[in-house]
This record gives structure tokens, C-alpha cells and sequence, in this order.
């Protein structure tokens, strides 16, 4: 959906959404068209109704979820070198923004005027933009509720002095697309960061399987509830009858592959109702929910310079368990 073109930014410190989702957000025919599918499938963008938010910002906190503390480590070590990288007068796009915990540290570095984050998750893209304004009374939000995995163009902001975008997509996220997936992606942010501008993304770097298995599967069961939740949810917002006790939540690491596999796998043989449609379950059958895929960095930087981007720079942590890219958009 293209938007309106040049609205000026709110005041500093005002918070505005613009929201581009359509009505319903194709949430039916997704989980329609997934559950049709010989490997029933569902995106994982749909993890993330209000408790799958809450449930991920849990999973951040896990012991065995290293990567929200590699990467914050990582910016907070080298904010100085990353400060320098980007320069004075950057605008911040954001894409899956979630609860803005890493901006917070990008911003005060850059003293960033304008921020634009871009989440599918209204209610969590209102609250965190909200508490980030009060945080920084001098910074213009403009949220963009939208589904950035389908192609979506940005409104341009007049008035506001800025030299150069930066597209900031932290947490690995990219690992939740395909490589093909991830490659469509990049060359979207290349073209929202126009030339010139710079990439900051986070990336998880391949490991030994026990670590990422631990990462994936922790022992308090809080990624099997993110997982489950996908089911609930499908329940309360389309009226289906899953039974979410019926299936267990499954992840390990393919080093084939290189990624991560999340899925629901079906206890008993048994049928489910959505939406007059009826899908059956073999006792062992699995519903995929997710793939986390880890890159090497020469990998990653490859897939950089596909969509356009010259690798500049690239931050790890001393345990070499996640990496930071600094790319510029050719
Ligand atoms: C959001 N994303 C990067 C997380 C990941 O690690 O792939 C989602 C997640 N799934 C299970 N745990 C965390």
C-alpha cells in the first residue's frame, strides 16, 4: 500500500501512526492456506498478538537465550565506532521495532531526531513508541503499523534536517526469513535507506547444536508457550477449536541447513475447525511455525552485496556468538 507522500513529522516528542495493515491483516487465508499445505505451515509473523509479544520479551530474558545479550553487549561496546560509522543527522527506520530496548541506546548515541519504527504489533508499537517519546522529549515518532514482509513504501519526512537513513533491523530477525526470503528483504531496506544510506543489522552466527537447541527448547517451557500461543490465538481471533494441550512445542537445529526449526507436533490423531474447514492431524504430525536461520558472517556479507549494499563493518562479541553489519547502501 503506497502512503501519502511528505507529511511533516509531528512535534518532537509527539508520537504518529500511520497504519498500513489491511483490515484483517490476511490472517484467515494465511492459516488457511498453511494448513492446506502437505507440511502444514503458518508464518511466524503471527506469533506476535499482544501475549506472543509479552511471551517473546520473556524469552529475551532466558539464560539459554543468548542473543538478546550478545547483541545488546555488542552495541553497547562499540556504540562509539557505530556512532562514527553512521554520522551526524541520521533518521532511524526500524523494521519489527517490538519493544525498542537496543534503539534506545542507537538514539542517544546519534541523537537522533526522527524515528521511525515499523511493526506488524499495534498495541506494542504504541506502547514502546510512546514510552521512547517521554524518554526523549526532543525526538519526532512516527509509527508505521505495517507488515514489512510484503512490499511496502515509507512516507518521506519534510522539515526534518537529515543527512542519511539508517535502516536498523536488530535481533536476528532476518533469520526468520529464507535466505530467498531474506535477500527480497535487504533489498527492501535498500531501498527504504536510498543510496548512501546505511544497514544495521543483527545476525546470529552458526554454533554448536547444543547451544542452539538449549536456545530454542529452554527448560522453563517459555518458547513452548510463544509456540502454543500461535494456536490460541487462532482460536480467539478465527473462531477455531485447536486444543493447544493436544500438541507439543518441538525445535532443534538442522547444521545441514543451518537453521533453526520450530513446530507443533500433534499428540493424537484429530481434527481441527476453521472457518467451516476441516484439517486433520496424524498422531506425530507437525505444524511449522518457524525457521531461525544462522549465518557465517562471509555468508551474510554475501547476501548484503546481492541486495545491493557494500559490507563496511562488521561487530561480534568476544564469544563470537552473534554479529552486528554495518553496510552502505551502493
Ligand atoms: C524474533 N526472532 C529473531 C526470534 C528468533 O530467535 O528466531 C523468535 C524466537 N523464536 C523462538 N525463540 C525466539
Amino acid at each position: 500500500m503506497k502512503p501519502q507522500p511528505s507529511p511533516q513529522p509531528a512535534a518532537p516528542g509527539v508520537v504518529r501512526f500511520y497504519n498500513f495493515l489491511p483490515p484483517g491483516n490476511n490472517f484467515l487465508e494465511d492459516v488457511l492456506a498453511g494448513l492446506a499445505r502437505p507440511q502444514k505451515s503458518i508464518p511466524p509473523k503471527y506469533f506476535y498478538d499482544e501475549q506472543g509479544c509479552r511471551l517473546f520479551e520473556a524469552i529475551c530474558e532466558l539464560p539459554e537465550y543468548y542473543l538478546t545479550r550478545a547483541e545488546t553487549a555488542i552495541l553497547r561496546t562499540y556504540i562509539a565506532e557505530i556512532t562514527q560509522f553512521i554520522g551526524p543527522d541520521a533518521q532511524l527506520i526500524e523494521f519489527g521495532s517490538g519493544a525498542q530496548a537496543k534503539t534506545r541506546i542507537l538514539i542517544e548515541a546519534l541523537q537522533t531526531l526522527l524515528y521511525v519504527p515499523v511493526d506488524i504489533a499495534e498495541d506494542t508499537l504504541r506502547a514502546s513508541s510512546g514510552e521512547l517519546a517521554r524518554l526523549f522529549p526532543l525526538l519526532n515518532v512516527v509509527g508505521i503499523c505495517a507488515d514489512y514482509t510484503r512490499p511496502l513504501w515509507l512516507p518521506e519526512f519534510a522539515g526534518a534536517a537529515i543527512r542519511r537513513k539508517v535502516v536498523f533491523f536488530p535481533g536476528s530477525t532476518i533469520g526468520n526469513f529464507t535466505p530467498a526470503e531474506a535477500l527480497v528483504f535487504l533489498k527492501q531496506a535498500r531501498r527504504a535507506a536510498g543510496a548512501g544510506g546505511v544497514l544495521l543489522v543483527g545476525v546470529d552466527l552458526k554454533k554448536d547444536k547444543t547451544t542452539l537447541d538449549a536456545a530454542y527448547a529452554d527448560s522453563k517451557g517459555v518458547t513452548a508457550q510463544f509456540n502454543l500461543n500461535l494456536l490460541a490465538r487462532i482460536n480467539r481471533e478465527l473462531g477455531a477449536d485447536f486444543q493447544p494441550s493436544r500438541f507439543r512445542h518441538r525445535a532443534f537445529y538442522d547444521p545441514i541447513m543451518g537453521r533453526i526449526e520450530m513446530h507443533l507436533e500433534s499428540l493424537y490423531s484429530q481434527l481441527v475447525h476453521i472457518a467451516g474447514r476441516r484439517f486433520e492431524f496424524a498422531t506425530g504430525e507437525t505444524l511449522h511455525t518457524e525457521f531461525s536461520c544462522k549465518y557465517s558472517i562471509a555468508d551474510f556479507q554475501e547476501l548484503g552485496k546481492r541486495a545491493g549494499f557494500t559490507p563496511e563493518k562488521v561487530w561480534t562479541d568476544p564469544e563470537q556468538l552473534f554479529s552486528v553489519h554495518g553496510m552502505v547502501a551502493a
